[in-house]
């Protein structure tokens, strides 16, 4: 079990659970670290919870210490940062690839969408464009996971 604990500015305190008792279950539980006045955050959470996830969202002051601390490479983050089941989620990742990392288990770190592409969940619009998820492990190697 990895555990981190963040402590943010001021007395919030949020303990990310990266692996828990949830492994293995159909359904986990999907924790999303956002800030609180991030639009496309919350339709991504939606998104999510469309597809059949459980969604827990943490609103935080401070992002960018979620990524450090849970290892997101600097060249693939985005906006919100979440954790399912032993795996960080950077951005705008579909949920159907949530669900093929989570049926599949690769020997990776996470998945991310690197910036917040027009097209990707939550981030809809009428101009929409191609973008690839990214695999990353813990060293910071990249590989791509799949294209949409
Ligand atoms: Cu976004
Ligand atoms: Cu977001």
């Amino acid at each position: 079990m990895r555990r981190a604990i963040l402590t943010m500015s001021g007395c919030l305190v949020v303990a990310v659970i990266a692996v828990g008792a949830a492994r293995g279950q159909e359904k986990p539980v999907v924790e999303v670290y956002k800030s609180s006045t991030c639009g496309c955050c919350s339709k991504w959470v939606a998104h999510l919870e469309e597809h059949g996830f459980t969604v827990k969202a943490v609103d935080v002051p401070n992002i960018n210490r979620v990524k450090e601390i849970v290892g997101v490479p600097e060249g693939v983050t985005s906006c919100h940062t979440a954790i399912v089941d032993g795996y960080v989620i950077e951005g705008h990742v579909p949920a159907e690839d949530v669900r093929r990392l989570l049926a599949n288990r690769p020997p990776i770190a996470g998945l991310a969408v690197p910036g917040m592409p027009f097209g990707s969940p939550g981030m809809e619009g009428p101009n929409p464009e191609p973008y690839d998820v990214i695999g990353f492990d813990e060293d910071g190697e990249l590989t791509r996971f799949a294209s949409h």
